[in-house]
């Protein structure tokens, strides 16, 4: 069937009255360790469980004994190689055949033909164990290469190997086996791609964080997300207990492990291997501010709701400013000088920090006034986060703004997960907002397809629209919307527990879903100054889903229009620039599908992708044709 062409509007953009100032770091990332983001995701350990910590000490194990082979397997944590991570397993065996056990990785260990992977393991000799086989297998039980570690001493001892997979992988496994008789302890078995991102050992998984940086995000929000809060206190994120050797760094419970009944995820834990440190390091490689946030003394008011109380929340308002001091104190502090024994002296210049993730009520306010009393009486250059809960617009939010208003906040986190609809209907929430007022952050937002938590959610071309039509609104009002981040950031194929998010991963592979391209097509076309646009009125229902916005890019003169057509039929609209004499040239680029329920998947990852076009009008005023169910960026360079 042929779609009717849509009505035609004019699209107005006074490109010689710039508006307000845009932030340069407006359009932003939210990381979590949920889905399997960081430990089985961005962390590139391919070790499952590798301490032998987590409460089932052979999860992600399995015993290999043959029929012949006679041995014993026991979890121990007498004389361990570290007391904050320590369990650790012994080995015996008969000598009769070769006994051991193997690691199942992330749900598969995800191995490639031709790269190297970095394997060490803490060792210490009981009695006459000889030499201890590694060997990497196939999803099929081919071996793929295989290394033997020898001269073993009686004390606790590192040993490292490097294993070259004569095949690639996506559900290979680690094996270690004792080939004679012998008892031998065994810990940290950890094996990682020697390919990480910039090549750093141990480091972190190259194309997730290569995905990571293609969003050029202005800001990284980390570590969350509920995950910030726990499910108790005692379950909350604590900076300073991530940061160091990774053998110091105690494992905890990852709270979407057990968040939703419907996607248990027994095998999720925090190894916290990314860091505060590698954090700030992330934020630096890909040139977005860091922006953390701290539990502000609340566990998860959707779990326990656990509260610190008010006079003692002293240790929780120290690490805060103690993380100031790690973030931007001089090498000469006493935080300062731990980051620059991590290797970084210079400071990371951190100016943005959240207190609380998405608390709500007055048990909040009244943790976060004494939070920023705190930090504002001696750090005035850091710009505060505030939380007002969970929903847009109702009770709980309309509390927490009236309260944080009157405490003269200086950014609220809103949070929004909804229905496509809400995102169209809603671009002009801030048109209203007080400008003299608390800033905005759009801190979580993502349209859901089907439902909020609804397993059935996709990542479709509609939800991306719906975004791209919100953005526009948060442009448009760039003056009080400050920052906004889709979330969540990452998800496993295989291991997730909440949908949609901006990029799908398997062990080896990542994909960006239309949602990734609308927010990576704004990060790309900030602009600086908010251009006013409007668009004409249609007959009802035809403004329905059509928006467009404008900012200038002051730096180079272009014209930066952002144009979205949410209906089922392509539109030839009038757009008119006006106080501009010359078109110098320009680019269209657009991304669309015929089917608005279009999705990008792992086999797939480029059924929706935006295309770039010369475009150069012969005026000021001119026609361009929007294709049906399309997001179209155009950049033109503009003489006065
Ligand atoms: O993004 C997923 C979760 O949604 C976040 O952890 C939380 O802040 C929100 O409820």
């Amino acid at each position: 069937m042929l779609a009717m062409p849509g009505r035609a509007a004019t699209i107005t953009v006074k490109a010689d009255q710039p508006g307000a100032a845009i932030n340069p770091a407006m359009w932003g990332a939210f990381f979590e360790d949920i889905n399997f983001g960081a430990d089985g995701g961005l962390y590139a350990e391919l070790v499952k469980n590798r301490g032998f910590e987590f409460p089932e000490p052979l999860m992600g194990w399995t015993k290999l004994s043959p029929s012949l082979a006679k041995g014993e397997l026991a979890v121990r944590d007498d004389a361990p190689f570290n007391p904050n991570n320590p369990h650790y397993l012994r080995l015996k065996s008969e000598g009769t055949a070769p006994f051991g056990v193997s690691n199942e990785g992330f749900r598969g260990i995800g191995v490639r033909k031709g790269e190297a992977y970095d394997f060490s393991v803490r060792l210490r000799a009981i009695a006459g164990a000889s030499d201890l086989k590694v060997q990497l297998y196939g999803g099929d039980g081919a071996v793929l290469d295989t290394v033997d570690l020898k001269d073993f001493s009686g004390a606790w001892k590192k040993y490292t190997a490097t294993l070259h997979p004569n095949d690639t992988d996506a559900h290979a496994r680690l094996a270690v086996t004792l080939s004679g008789k012998g008892t031998l302890d065994v810990d940290f078995v950890s094996l990682f791609p020697e390919h990480t991102w910039k090549n750093r050992p141990k480091g972190l998984r190259a194309d997730m964080v290569q995905a990571l940086a293609d969003l050029h995000p202005g800001f990284l929000r980390f570590p969350g997300g509920c995950i910030v809060e726990g499910s108790v206190l005692d379950r909350r994120y604590q900076w300073k207990k991530t940061i160091g050797p990774i053998e110091d760094r105690p494992l905890l419970v990852n709270r979407w492990n057990y968040e939703f009944l419907h996607r248990p995820t027994p095998d999720y834990y925090q190894s916290f291997g990314l860091g505060f440190f590698e954090y700030f390091q992330l934020c630096e490689d890909i040139d977005a501010q860091p922006l953390p946030i701290l539990n502000c003394g609340m566990a998860c008011q959707f779990n326990s709701g656990e509260l610190c109380p008010l006079d003692e929340l002293g240790s929780y308002i120290q690490d805060a400013l103690d993380l100031i001091e790690f973030a931007n104190g001089s090498i000469d502090t006493a935080w300062g000088a731990k980051r620059a024994a991590l290797g970084h002296p210079a400071p990371f210049g951190m100016k943005l920090l959240g207190v609380g993730n998405e608390q709500w009520g007055q048990q909040y306010i009244d943790r976060y006034e004494k939070f920023a009393q705190a930090i504002k009486s001696r750090h005035p250059e850091i710009q505060l986060i505030s939380a007002a809960g969970p929903d847009p617009a109702d009770a709980r939010f309309h509390f927490a703004w009236d309260k944080l208003r009157a405490l003269h906040a200086d950014i609220i986190d809103e949070h929004c997960y909804a229905l496509p609809d809400w995102f169209f209907s809603n671009t002009h929430r801030y048109d209203g907002y007080d400008r003299n007022g608390p800033k905005v952050f759009m801190g979580e937002y993502a349209a859901q397809s089907v439902g909020v938590v609804s397993v059935k959610n996709r990542n479709d071309l509609e939800c991306a629209l719906a975004e791209a039509a919100y953005m526009t609104g948060l442009e448009r009002n760039a003056d009080v919307v400050r920052m906004a981040s889709y979330a969540p950031l990452f998800a496993n194929t295989d291991a997730w527990q909440w949908t949609p998010d901006l990029i799908w991963t398997d062990s080896l592979r990542t994909v960006r879903t239309p949602s990734y391209h609308v927010q990576r097509l704004f990060a790309q076309n900030h602009g600086d100054r908010v251009l006013p646009t409007t668009m004409s009125r249609l007959p009802t229902g035809e403004a329905v889903r059509r928006y467009a916005s404008g900012v200038l890019d002051a730096t180079s003169g272009e014209v930066i229009l952002k144009l979205v057509n949410g209906t089922a039929s392509a539109a030839t609209d009038t757009v008119e620039l006006t106080g501009i004499r010359q078109i110098k040239g320009g680019t269209m680029t657009v991304l669309h599908a015929d089917s608005p329920s279009a999705v990008n998947t792992l086999d797939r990852p480029e059924e929706v992708e935006p295309g770039t076009t010369a475009f150069s009008p012969a005026g000021p005023k001119f026609e361009v044709t929007l294709p049906a169910n399309s997001f179209t960026v155009i950049r033109l360079g503009a003489a006065q």
